[in-house]
C-alpha cells in the first residue's frame, strides 16, 4: 500500500487564522483528498505552536496565562479548520504531553551523544523573531522582518552541534533534486549552506523565560521554541505508535510558506541526522499571499478569515480563487475584485451554467429519466469521452508536481469540450425533430456522463461541490472517476434531479 504523510506548519497562537495559514491547509487537505482518490492512504497533521516569547508576550498583553491563552486560540484554530471542512486526521498542540516527553526525550538523546553544549553567546537578538541575528543580515541594522532594531544580549546558554552536520545536508540536497522544491527554495537553502553553518542556540534561561518545555538535564532552562515545534511532526505520528510512525515517517511531505524555510530546511534535517532519525521525504515551498491594499495587518483591516469568506461565498468558492490564482512557489496576490471576477467566470458562469443547462433539458425531454446509449459511434461523442481521459492524465502529472491551477486548468478543459459538445450537437434542435429524439436522449446521457466525471475530477478541489453535483446526478458519492465504463453509471430507469443553483452570480456594488 502507497502511504503519504502529510504536515501543515503549526501555527502560531497569537493570530487567528487567516488567508495564509487557510491556503497551506487547504492545500494539505486537497493532496490528501487526491491521493486517498488515488488509493493511497494518507494522514494529515496540523495543529498549533503555543510556547516562547512571542506567545508568552501576546498572553501577557491580553492580560492573562499563556495556557490559558494557547488554550483559546488554538481552539479558534481547530473549529475553524472543522467549519471549513479540512479533513486532518490529528491536532497537534506543542504543549500537548506525548510531545513535551517526545521533545525531551530527543534532547536527552542528543546531549547524550554529545551534539549539545554550553556555552556563552552574545548577540544582537529580535524578539519578533525569538533568534539571534548576525550583522550581515540585518537590514540597516534593524531585523528584515520586524522593522526593529534587535537588542545585544550575552548569556549562557546550549547549543547544538548544527556546523557538524552540514556537509551531510548539503551532500543529501544534492543527491535528492526533489528534497526541497520547487527549484529556486532548494538553490536558496544550498546557497545559504555555502558560509559556514553556525551552531544553533536551543535554549532560554528561564530568568528571561519561562513559558517552554524544560530541558531535561537543566532545570534553569527551556527549550527553544523551534526545536520544539519542529519535532511535532514526529510525535504526531509517534503518538500512533511505533509502526505507524515507521510505515509513515519515509512519506513525510512538509507543506510550509517560504518564510520558514530556513528552520524546515536546515534546522529540522540537522536535528533529525544528530536525533538518528531519517529524514522527511520532501519539503514543499510555497509563496506568499499579498494583499493588493498593502501588507495585511488589523490595522489596515484586511485581514481575510476563513469563516467570513465562507459565509459571504462558500467554502468552494474561496478554495477554487485560492487553489486556481497561486503558482505553488510563487507569491499571488489577493483582491476581492480578483476573486468576484474568477468565481463569476469559471464557477457561476462555465461550471454552474453547464450543470443546470444539461439538467434542466434531462428534465424538460426526458422528465429526468436516463436514456440508452444506443450503440452510436458519433465523432463528437468519442472526442468528449477523449477530452476527459486527457484531463484526468494531465492532472496527475500537474498534481505530482504541485501545480494545483494547472490540475484546475486541466478540468476546466473538460467543462469546455462539455460546453463545445452541447453546440456541436444541438439537442435543443433536434428535439424538434421526433425521429430525432432517441439521439437526444443519447446526446444527454454522454454529457450526463461528463458532469459524473467532473464531479469525480473536482472532490479533492471542491469537496462540497462535486457532492451537489453527484446527488444531483443521484449517484453514490464514493463513484470513482475511473468508471470502466462511459456511460455504465446509469442503469435503465434511473433519474437525475432538478438542478439548483451551484454557485451564484457575485453581484458587486458599481
Ligand atoms: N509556528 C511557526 C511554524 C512552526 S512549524 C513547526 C510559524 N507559525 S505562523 O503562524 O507564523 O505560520 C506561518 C505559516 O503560515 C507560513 O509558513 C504559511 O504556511 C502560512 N502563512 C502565513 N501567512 C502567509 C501568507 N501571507 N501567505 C501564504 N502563507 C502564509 O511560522
Amino acid at each position: 500500500m502507497e502511504r503519504i504523510y502529510l504536515t501543515t506548519p503549526l501555527y502560531y497562537v497569537n493570530a487567528e487564522p487567516h488567508l495564509g495559514h487557510t491556503y497551506t491547509t487547504v492545500i494539505a487537505d486537497t493532496l490528501k483528498r487526491y491521493y486517498l482518490s488515488q488509493g493511497v492512504e494518507a494522514y494529515l497533521l496540523t495543529g498549533t505552536d503555543e510556547h516562547g516569547d512571542k506567545i508568552a508576550q501576546a498572553a501577557r498583553e491580553n492580560g492573562t496565562e499563556p495556557k490559558l491563552y494557547a488554550d483559546r486560540i488554538s481552539a479558534i484554530f481547530r473549529s475553524t479548520w472543522d467549519s471549513c471542512g479540512i479533513s486532518y486526521d490529528h491536532f497537534i498542540r506543542t504543549t500537548d504531553s506525548y510531545h513535551v516527553e517526545v521533545v525531551q526525550r530527543i534532547l536527552t538523546k542528543i546531549y547524550e551523544a554529545g551534539d549539545i553544549y554550553f556555552g556563552e553567546y552574545g548577540g544582537t537578538y529580535c524578539f519578533g523573531c525569538e533568534r539571534f541575528y548576525t550583522e550581515k543580515e540585518l537590514i540597516e541594522g534593524k531585523c528584515p522582518d520586524h522593522l526593529k532594531e534587535p537588542t545585544y544580549i550575552r548569556e549562557k546558554n546550549y547549543f547544538f552541534r548544527m556546523g557538524k552536520y552540514q556537509q551531510q545536508l548539503v551532500d543529501h540536497i544534492r543527491s535528492n533534486p526533489e528534497f526541497i522544491r520547487p527549484e529556486r527554495y532548494r538553490s536558496e537553502v544550498l546557497a545559504f549552506l555555502r558560509e559556514p553553518l553556525e551552531d544553533l542556540c536551543i535554549s532560554r534561561p528561564k530568568s528571561r523565560l519561562q513559558w517552554g518545555i524544560p530541558l531535561p538535564f537543566d532545570s534553569e532552562y527551556v527549550t527553544y521554541v523551534w526545536f520544539d515545534a519542529l519535532i511535532n511532526y514526529v510525535s504526531g505520528l509517534q503518538l500512533r505508535g511505533e509502526d505507524f510512525f515507521r510505515a509513515f515517517w519515509p512519506k513525510a511531505n512538509h507543506l510550509v510558506a517560504k518564510d520558514i524555510l530556513k528552520p524546515h530546511g536546515i534546522f529540522w534535517p540537522t536535528m533529525l541526522m544528530a536525533a538518528g532519525l531519517p529524514l522527511y521525504e520532501r519539503l514543499n515551498v510555497h509563496g506568499y499571499w499579498i494583499m493588493d491594499s498593502g501588507k495585511m495587518s488589523k490595522s489596515l483591516g484586511n485581514v481575510v478569515r476563513p469563516l467570513e469568506m465562507k459565509e459571504r461565498y462558500g467554502m468552494d468558492a474561496f478554495r477554487y480563487f485560492l487553489l486556481r490564482e497561486m503558482v505553488f512557489g510563487q507569491d499571488a496576490t489577493f483582491s476581492l475584485e480578483s476573486f468576484v471576477t474568477r468565481i463569476n467566470a469559471d464557477l457561476a458562469n462555465n461550471l454552474g451554467n453547464l450543470v443546470s443547462r444539461v439538467l434542466a433539458m434531462q428534465q424538460r425531454y426526458f422528465e429526468g429519466i436516463v436514456q440508452p446509449l444506443g450503440a452510436s459511434r458519433a465523432e463528437e461523442d468519442q472526442q468528449l469521452r477523449e477530452a476527459f481521459v486527457r484531463a484526468e492524465a494531465d492532472l496527475e502529472s500537474h498534481m505530482e508536481k504541485l501545480h494545483f491551477h494547472r490540475a484546475l486548468e486541466a478540468i476546466w478543459g473538460a467543462v469546455d469540450s462539455t460546453n463545445r459538445y452541447i453546440v456541436q450537437t444541438g439537442p435543443f434542435v433536434l428535439f424538434k425533430e421526433p425521429e430525432k429524439r432517441p439521439r437526444v436522449g443519447e446526446i444527454l446521457h454522454h454529457l450526463l456522463e461528463a458532469l459524473r466525471v467532473t464531479a469525480c475530477l473536482l472532490s479533492p478541489f471542491l469537496p462540497d461541490t462535486a457532492e451537489k453535483i453527484k446527488s444531483f446526478l443521484n449517484i453514490s458519492t464514493s463513484v470513482s472517476a475511473r468508471h470502466p465504463v462511459w456511460g455504465g453509471c446509469f442503469p435503465p430507469g434511473h433519474t437525475v434531479r432538478k438542478p439548483i443553483v451551484l454557485f451564484p452570480r457575485i453581484e458587486t456594488e458599481a
